[in-house]
């Protein structure tokens, strides 16, 4: 799109802004799960300015009870929620916001051809990073000035055969729709929140915005340090100026399908830090500068008269879960080709440790089999699995957020969710800032 004169179209709009005398910020929550963005937006407003969620929307593809919508809806009320696949839902369904927000699916971005006539990309079916595109393109002048989006961070990376050529192609699509991109892959444990779990967090701020004027006039190592919102949230230790890559992306996006790190393919392009504006990027390595309290596992526990009996382990049932965490080295037969190879892999600690903040939680979780990868805490000498109220305490969620529903589906939506606690820091930036 042609970016009209930037200072002049960013003075009226502030002025626009500050006449409407409404300090709300109207907030979409797309893919929303049970709504860990909502908790975080709400619990980063504040008596003079607060986020509103004027439409969520949940579909979940693969089951016909619809879980999450459910508790979606038991929290935060029906109206305003639709419970309909994305790809389904018209723009003009969606009323006007001023924030987008969402944790969308990694898939792969790729655009095989562009329609000659127009806006017309063409990327694979089914992908849902262009449903948030074919929204935006459409809302038109109206569409939202904010973006926060949330993903794993093998976005950044994939497809393996041509790192970054996804994350390229977010980029340079939100290019094309006239937003400044700021990113930071996060590990919540390293800021003193329960849970080490690694996401990738973008930002997006349209052209007519403060944000974006920023992004555009300050410098790389500014930005980075110390005035972008990821580095106000969420603080690195300072970056030097040769540390910072720096790179323009194609604008078209079938070139970059095509194209993009062809040369050396298993290089990482995109790293932990960046932020990509008039599709001039810039990113570097960065680590957390933090110097506050760590929460561990141990201390989000409930109190052992509080967790049910189906949550401990029996002694015959032990010799499993030892045998799932221990190392290993078996021979396994490819299914197609008939190979044999050895699979191995090495011992976890068993129990988890309770002086650490906890490892990720995945949607497997839940039920009662034994696995590698569920966490297992001894207590006074009992073994268990954790709680559905320890596992939204993990992600920050209020306890029995998701009650409702089965342990094992609860396990499942907070596998799936977000720790709240880093939407909140960003929100209150962006609250800050805009
Ligand atoms: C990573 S989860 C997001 C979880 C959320 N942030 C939370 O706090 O619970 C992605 C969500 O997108 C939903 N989803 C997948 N395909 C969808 C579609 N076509 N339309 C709407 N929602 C979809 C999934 O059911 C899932 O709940």
């Amino acid at each position: 799109m042609t970016i009209p004169n930037l200072f002049l179209q960013t003075y009226i709009e502030d002025t626009i802004m500050n006449a409407n005398t409404t300090n709300k910020i109207r907030a979409v929550e797309l893919f929303a799960g049970v709504g860990g963005f909502r908790l975080g937006l709400e619990s980063a407003s504040t008596s003079e300015k607060e986020y509103e969620v004027v439409w969520s929307n949940q579909w979940e593809p693969s089951t016909k009870r619809q879980h999450a919508s459910d508790i979606y809806c038991a929290r935060f009320g029906f109206e305003n929620h639709s419970n309909e696949d994305i790809a389904t839902v018209a723009a003009d369904e969606i009323p006007s916001h001023d924030l987008l927000v969402g944790g969308f699916p990694c898939q792969d971005y790729s655009v095989a051809s562009t329609l000659k006539n127009s806006h017309g990309i063409i990327g694979k079916k089914g992908v849902l990073w262009w449903e948030i595109y074919r929204i935006l393109e459409q809302k038109g002048e109206e569409a939202p000035k904010y973006l926060m989006l949330e993903n794993v961070d093998r976005l950044l990376k994939s497809p393996a055969s041509q790192r970054g050529r996804d994350f390229a192609i977010i980029l340079s699509s939100l290019n094309r729709l006239g937003y400044a991109v700021e990113w930071r892959v996060i590990n919540a444990s390293e800021y003193g929140m329960p849970q080490r779990r690694r996401r990738v967090f973008i930002m997006a701020y349209r052209y007519n915005t403060k944000l974006f004027r920023k992004l555009q006039t300050s410098s790389s190592v500014d930005i980075l340090n110390t005035k972008g919102v990821f580095a106000q949230a969420f603080p690195i230790k300072t970056l030097q100026e040769d540390a910072i890559q720096y790179a323009k992306l194609s604008d078209d996006l079938v070139d970059i399908t095509e194209n993009f790190n062809k040369e050396n393919p298993t290089k990482n392009i995109f790293l932990e830090s960046g932020y990509m504006v008039n599709g001039n990027y810039y990113t570097a390595r960065s680590e957390a500068d933090y110097e506050g309290l760590f929460v561990t596992l141990g201390s989000i526990l409930q109190d052992e008269i509080e967790v049910a009996d189906e949550f401990y382990i029996d002694d015959a049932a032990l010799e499993k879960w030892q045998y799932h965490k221990g190392a290993k080295s078996i021979e396994r037969v490819n299914k197609t080709t008939g190979h044999i190879y050895k699979y191995s892999e090495g011992s976890m600690s068993f129990p988890d440790s309770l002086d650490k903040p906890s490892r990720t939680i995945i949607t497997g979780e839940g039920g009662v089999g034994a696995s590698r990868f569920k966490h297992i805490v001894c207590i006074n000498g009992k073994y268990r699995r954790l709680t559905p109220v320890e596992l939204e305490r993990l992600n920050m969620f209020p306890d029995n957020h998701t009650i409702g529903v089965s342990n094992t589906k609860r396990a499942f939506l907070m596998g799936n969710a977000l720790v709240v606690g880093i939407v909140e820091r960003l929100a209150k930036i962006l609250l800050k800032e805009i």
